[in-house]
């Protein structure tokens, strides 16, 4: 087993009830420690696919295995980053990002180290007493992102995380992301409607069209990715690659 994938889906499809398949049909492998990126317009069935994936929604047709198991619910190897943080507002940064654990009992003082290592990690150092609502949208997002990796999930699903903060902010959030997850080992899979996100971010992208994948290609840009790296004329021909691949009629 030590060469299958940690995610696979294999001939994944679900319609809403009444209504035509909006995943229709999708094979693919993340492998551990990867960051993929499926890119695609509003209403392509991203959310709808990470839901299959976090075991929030059963696929009507095809298997999704998470690290050799079937997924049959929310599982422990899977975190989950939504478009809005979702904080709890009556928690500090630190209770927040604590929750994974107090929703199950006492943070132990090894829980709260953990925390206080995201918490630096991410780059919220002074923070920790603060309430949500004393933080920037930026900000949040760190929150949300050290709560999702604080009990080493092996893989993070993130949906269109960084839609609702401006353009440096949301450029910034990506080396601190990509810094995380290095750090940790984590894999992602992360869906965008964002090329330049898609690409800056993901070892393999995969246009999303209509409930199926449509070009996938690998991103030959090195690691650690740097803001430079914007400017690279690989950067700049896969976009134009990929937006071709959205473009083209379905
Ligand atoms: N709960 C739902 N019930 C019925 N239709 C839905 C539901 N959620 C999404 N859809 C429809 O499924 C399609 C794909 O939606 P979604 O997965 O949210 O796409 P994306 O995240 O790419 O914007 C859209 O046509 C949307 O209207
Ligand atoms: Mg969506």
């Amino acid at each position: 087993m030590a060469d299958a994938p940690l995610l696979r889906l294999a001939g994944v499809r679900f319609g809403y009830p009444g209504a035509p398949p909006v995943v229709d049909g999708i094979d693919w492998d993340v492998p551990s420690g990867a960051f993929h990126c499926f890119v695609g317009r509003s209403g392509c069935g991203k959310s709808t696919l990470l839901r299959l994936a976090a075991g929030l929604l059963r696929p009507h047709d095809g298997t999704i295995t998470l690290a050799g198991h079937a997924v049959q619910g929310p599982d422990r190897e899977a975190a989950f980053v939504f478009q809005r943080p979702t904080l709890l507002d009556w928690h500090t940064v630190r209770d927040n990002v604590l929750l994974p654990v107090t929703l199950r009992g006492r943070a132990s003082p090894a829980d709260q180290a953990r925390a206080g290592e995201l918490i630096h990690a991410l780059g919220l150092d002074g923070l920790a007493e603060r309430y949500p609502h004393q933080l920037s949208g930026g900000q949040q997002s760190r929150v949300a992102i050290a709560r999702a990796l604080l009990p080493r999930p092996a893989l993070l699903l993130m949906d269109e995380p960084f839609a609702a903060v401006d353009t440096l902010t949301r450029e910034s959030l990506h080396d601190v992301l990509l810094a995380a997850c290095r750090a940790e080992g984590t894999a992602v899979l992360f869906v965008t409607h964002d090329l330049a996100e898609a690409v800056y971010l993901g070892d393999r992208v995969a246009v999303m069209r209509a409930g199926r994948l449509a070009q996938a290609q690998d991103i030959a840009l090195p690691r650690p990715r740097t803001p430079a790296l914007r400017e690279h004329p690989i950067f700049q021909a896969a976009c134009a690659q990929l937006r071709q691949a959205m473009q083209a009629a379905t």
